[in-house]
């Protein structure tokens, strides 16, 4: 297969805004911006907000549920998971959560590829999502049929997915990872000489393969709202707040990653702003995070880091429209009608739980 070579590198392993990297000859798998929707959540009275609270309370108790949410969701639902014994995570701890959770359903709040994971990994349990919408750029950008055809095209290559993917590509895969075990996952197998065939996020895949050395053919997607985090203005910032630290996720840039002072996933994002002893961070990843981040680390600042910023979209607002659909009113509506049940075929969920009980059971 032809590749591109690379270009436009300026750091270990950085590059300019505009980054090309060393990718097969396949087509670009971006969103274009008219397949991004725009979310705008409803604006709710106090009033309202706290009896919707009540009601989700309640019907989580009546109904054996348990909720499991992510950071980027709206803060009164991170709120509730944990003020009734659920969690808020990454994906990684979201999963693993769900799994051994006792409760006999769950309610995934984040998007829909973390609502088929806890359903691959409990086929007993029923698993509902506020909305059956909440999509994501990553999965969406990989199409199951055309990965089986680069799949085929590399079989020598052990394949590593991001979580960020459908059901029908996790069971495609060698090995599924997410941000916080993906570097430690892929140095393993490189360690032992296997090449890697890594789907779908080029700007993860990116880090990954400068960081352990591997030899990894990417596919080409990207996150909407990572992929529009901006070298030059963050550098702009810094100068503003020259003693702030900096916090990426790693599905951004390479140009973002080279200068952080941690990369990771955003349980590990939220960690390092606890450890590291900056009063002031600079943050790029999803502002949902910044809800837990200021109950995490009281005290500190957190500055959003900039995007493209030019234009009433949800990718230039650091907001993932797909989380923004996580809301109070469209909780309550799935526990109180059963709706938005999340469902697997079993004969496909089998085969993604093996190379999700790998990254699980990786020590
Ligand atoms: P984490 O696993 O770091 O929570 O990432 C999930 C995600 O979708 C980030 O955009
Ligand atoms: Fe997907 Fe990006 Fe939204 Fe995360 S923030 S769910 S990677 S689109």
């Amino acid at each position: 297969m032809q590749r591109l070579a690379w270009v436009g590198r300026t750091g270990p392993t950085g590059g300019f805004d505009d980054e090309v990297y060393y990718l097969p000859m396949l087509r670009d798998y971006s969103l274009q911006p008219a397949e991004v929707p725009v979310h705008t959540p409803a604006f709710l009275s106090d009033a309202r907000r706290n009896a919707l609270k009540a009601d989700i309370k309640r019907l989580l108790e009546e109904r054996d549920a348990v909720l499991v949410a992510h950071y980027y969701v709206d803060g009164d639902i991170q709120d509730l998971a944990d003020e009734t014994g659920g969690c808020v995570a990454d994906s990684l701890e979201m999963a693993r959560f769900g799994r051994d959770h006792p409760a006999t359903t769950l309610i995934v709040s984040g998007v829909r590829f973390m609502g088929e994971t806890a359903k691959i990994l409990s086929p007993e349990k029923r698993v509902f999502m506020p909305t059956l919408e909440a999509e994501c750029s990553l999965d969406l950008g990989c199409p199951p049929d055309e990965f089986k055809a680069f799949c085929e095209a590399n079989p020598d290559r052990t394949v590593v997915v991001y979580a960020n993917t459908s059901v029908a590509v996790k069971a495609l895969s060698d090995w599924v990872v997410t941000s916080s075990v993906g570097l430690k996952i892929v140095e393993h197998l490189a360690a032992k000489g296997e090449k890697i065939l890594w789907a779908p996020d080029k700007h993860l895949g990116n880090f990954i393969r400068t960081k352990t050395g591997a030899d990894m053919l990417l596919w080409s997607g990207a996150c909407v709202v990572h992929e529009e985090f901006k070298f030059k203005a963050l550098e702009d910032i810094k100068q503003v707040y020259p003693d702030a630290g900096v916090l990426v996720h790693p599905e951004s840039p390479a140009a973002v990653i080279d200068i952080a002072d941690r990369v990771g996933s955003t349980s590990q994002i939220i960690q390092a702003a606890r450890e590291l002893p900056h009063d002031t961070f600079i943050v790029a990843t999803d502002r949902g995070i910044f809800h837990k981040l200021r109950k995490s680390a009281p005290g500190k600042r957190f500055i959003e880091a900039p995007t493209a910023g030019d234009g009433a979209m949800c990718r230039s607002c650091a907001h993932c429209p797909w989380m923004a659909m996580n809301e109070l009113e469209a909780l309550a509506a799935t526990l109180e009608s059963s709706d938005n049940e999340i469902h697997v075929d079993p004969a496909v969920g089998a085969r993604a739980m093996k190379p999700l009980q790998r990254m699980l059971e990786f020590p």
